[in-house]
């Protein structure tokens, strides 16, 4: 029935009714794959023989630790000038510093600051020092053995100063049903469990 000339191009096998045509790749096809196969060459050879250029990993860990010694001069710079530091009354400080305390103290010391985890903020007693700088110094070096976090490194100097000025507006206030003070805590009586 096929009397249609056929097709030079066309291969002799067929799948279900599909053919194929024997075409050349364009040109620039074929030489962007030579190319390809030129660079995975010189690539392997930099990186996997000659071991010249920096891996992913490596080249992560010298970013990283540059990024710390960013992190860790700026606070040294800070903490360098901490004596001088007063805390700051200017709205936009403590506007950042209630952001700050809300994600990162709030779950310890109650976004009132009256205590959870963490010592109530507002009161008159302090146990690391109740002068502002001693405040910043808590924060920047923290009390790891008793569950106060360090945040040297995670907080910024700016962050540390405007949380440690918003914390100095909560003293005075007094939140309902504040944390007692660890001395002033009443004394458990009741049968030992472990017991
Ligand atoms: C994982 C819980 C936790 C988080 C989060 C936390 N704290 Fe604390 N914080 C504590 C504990 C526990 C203490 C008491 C340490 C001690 O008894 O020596 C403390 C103590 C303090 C003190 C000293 C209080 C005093 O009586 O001298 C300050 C100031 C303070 N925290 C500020 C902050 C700030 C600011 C943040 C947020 C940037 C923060 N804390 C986040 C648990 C926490």
């Amino acid at each position: 029935m096929n009397d249609q000339p056929r097709d030079p191009l066309l291969l002799d096998h067929e799948a279900d009714g599909i053919k194929e045509l024997d075409n050349n790749l364009p040109r620039w096809w074929v030489w962007l794959f030579y190319l390809s196969i030129a660079f995975a060459v010189f690539y392997m050879a930099y990186y996997h023989v000659f071991r010249k250029g920096d891996l992913q990993i490596s080249a992560f860990d010298k970013e990283w630790a540059i990024g710390e010694k960013i992190k860790s001069d700026a606070i040294g710079k800070f903490e360098a000038n901490l004596t001088s530091l007063t805390p700051s009354k200017d709205p936009d400080v403590l506007a950042q510093g209630l952001q700050t305390y809300t994600t990162s103290c709030a779950p310890c010391h109650r976004p009132d600051g009256g205590g959870q985890v963490g010592p109530n903020l507002c009161d008159d007693y302090w146990g690391h020092g109740s002068n502002y700088v001693d405040t910043v110094k808590t924060i920047i070096t923290g009390v790891p053995e008793k569950g106060m976090l360090t945040w040297r490194g995670v907080l910024k100097p700016s962050e540390i100063q405007s949380v440690a000025s918003y914390i100095f507006t909560l003293r005075g206030t007094s939140p309902p049903n504040p944390k007692p003070r660890e001395d002033q805590a009443p004394k458990d009586t009741g049968p030992n469990p472990f017991e």
